[in-house]
């Protein structure tokens, strides 16, 4: 990405998640937090170790990781967005969270020295780098030699917007992308999300060159489950798809809400919430050094 695009990207994607941090994971859905708890359980941090939680929004997988490295091992968060830091910051003051710390940074920039991290987390968030493969590279020198990265992503299919699992083939058009700004156009998405992060073998490749080694590539289910259609949508404005719903006209976006709720309603068992396993891709790896 050019640095003049890279900048008005960023400042977007930053505009997004600052505007959705209030609510962020606290609309009745539950979908990062077990996501979080899956990724710690994965990276099994170990009491004394230092963890860094890349872009840790509230801190799904942060505050789980910090209570598995307990008091002598520390847990450090960084996020792009401000508005995310504050959320996670007042809720480690209000839980008693002694050995986290907060920072606003950009990830794809960690201000760190070398070897100064057991662990790496990246909870849906190194998806959003304008060039993740560089910043792997990063990573790999910042991670000690017994140290490993865990992170997760959406299993990307081409048929849906990135941040909708496969169960929403049809109901968003592709028609309704057309109203996002370039950063997001199609072959924007394909080259930032789909070109590294699609075929697993491409994936393993990426992490070899980036340093890492014994990297494990695996597809799990995590369930998702809103009271209703309705808590959905109003929950999918606090997430990626935010993006779509903040470009879309008034109208369309009226029209798409209708059906999404008319649709998700209709898969539920009445009275009963509805639930979706949604696959979340879940990579490991080592750094070679
Ligand atoms: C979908 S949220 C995931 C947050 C958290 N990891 C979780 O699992 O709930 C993505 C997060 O990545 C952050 N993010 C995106 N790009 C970033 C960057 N370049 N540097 C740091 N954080 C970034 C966003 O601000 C947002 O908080």
């Amino acid at each position: 990405m050019r640095p003049a695009t890279e900048t008005s990207y960023k400042a977007g994607l930053t505009a997004v998640f600052d505007r959705a941090a209030p609510t962020y994971d606290r609309m009745g859905v539950e979908f990062f937090t077990p996501m979080g708890r899956r990724l710690v359980e994965r990276a099994a941090p170990a009491p004394g170790e230092r963890i860094l939680d890349v872009g840790c929004g509230r801190g799904a997988s942060l505050f789980p990781a910090a209570a598995r490295v307990g008091a002598h091992g520390h847990a450090t968060g960084i996020d792009i967005a401000e508005a995310m830091i504050e959320q996670a910051a007042e809720q480690a003051e209000r839980e008693g969270f002694d050995n986290v710390e907060l920072l606003v940074m950009d990830g794809e920039r960690p201000d760190f020295p070398e070897r100064s991290f057991d662990v790496v987390l990246g909870g849906y968030s190194i998806i959003f780098f304008s060039d993740a493969p560089s910043a792997l590279t990063t990573y790999a020198r910042l991670l000690s030699g017994s140290g490993r990265i865990a992170f997760t992503s959406p299993v990307f299919s081409d048929d849906v917007f990135p941040f909708l699992p496969p169960m929403f083939t049809g109901l968003v058009p592709q028609s309704l992308l057309r109203h996002l700004p370039s950063d997001w156009a199609p072959e924007r998405i394909r080259e930032r999300f789909h070109s590294w992060l699609a075929d697993p073998d491409v994936l393993e490749a990426t992490m070899g060159r980036a340093g890492f080694t014994d990297v494990e590539v695996e597809d799990e289910t995590v369930e998702l489950t809103a009271p209703s259609g309705t808590a959905w949508v109003d929950w999918s404005h606090t997430q990626g798809m935010r993006v779509l719903w903040q470009h879309l006209p008034e109208e369309e976006a009226a029209a798409l809400r209708a059906r999404l709720i008319s649709a998700l309603d209709a898969a539920r068992p009445e009275g009963r919430p509805l639930t979706m396993d949604v696959p979340v891709r879940f990579v490991t790896a080592r750094p070679r050094h």
